[in-house]
């Protein structure tokens, strides 16, 4: 099974994709936890460039070197695991490319939507939880996270609007309040799935 975290820089994903890798562990069964971009030599190394401030590049080669990373990963990582029946659970995925490159960069959906699926070979999560509601952001802004305000902004809308385009796989969670209330949100949202 394949689930992916997503939402806004500084949402708390990355915590509670722990917990519930924990909860599912501890229920016996096996979980991969990996995180995008990342999770293979080739996408950490893509990662350095894509998250540096010293870098500069254009929107399309952006988009296309986070294709690149989830390309590696898909077909070294998440593909195997689900194959052999464990679970995946995976820090952003698709989603993240068709918000910030789709939307709040503004190459379009469509596009990007294209571009990933050609990277994933046709993978999707079977479900998407988009946390919302906070922003919990206090390291030093990398290259991403420096990109604005407005920006910002029009990444959280972004995840919205795409939650509203495909209600059966992605699943809008309130991050507010303690962490394992949210967590508890989350696994609600995986109903149907459940172990
Ligand atoms: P990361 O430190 O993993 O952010 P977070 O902890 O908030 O998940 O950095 C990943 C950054 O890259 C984050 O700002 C979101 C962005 N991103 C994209 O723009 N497109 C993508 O396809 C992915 C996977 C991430």
């Amino acid at each position: 099974m394949f689930v992916s975290l997503e939402g806004p820089d500084g949402v708390g994903k990355t915590t509670q994709a722990a917990l519930l890798a924990e909860r599912l562990r501890a229920m016996g069964l096996e979980v991969v936890q990996c995180r995008e971009p990342g999770g293979t030599e080739l996408g950490e190394r893509v990662r350095a460039v894509l998250l540096d401030p010293q870098v500069t590049m254009g929107d399309r080669a952006e988009a296309l070197l986070f294709a690149a990373a989830r390309a590696e990963i898909t077909q070294e990582v998440i593909a195997p695991a689900v194959e052999r029946g464990a679970w995946v659970v995976c820090d952003r995925f698709i989603d993240s490319s068709l918000v910030y490159q789709g939307i709040a960069r503004g190459i379009g959906i469509e596009p990007i939507l294209d571009v990933s699926l050609f990277a994933t070979g046709g993978v999707l999560p079977a479900r998407t939880l988009v946390l919302h509601g906070v922003d919990r952001r206090d390291d030093e802004p990398d290259r991403m996270e420096a990109a604005g305000a407005d920006f910002h902004a029009r990444v959280a809308a972004g995840f919205i609007e795409l939650a509203a385009l495909e209600p059966e796989r992605i699943r809008l969670v309130d991050a507010r309040g303690a962490q394992d209330e949210v967590a508890g949100r989350i696994w609600d949202a995986l109903e149907g799935l459940h172990p």
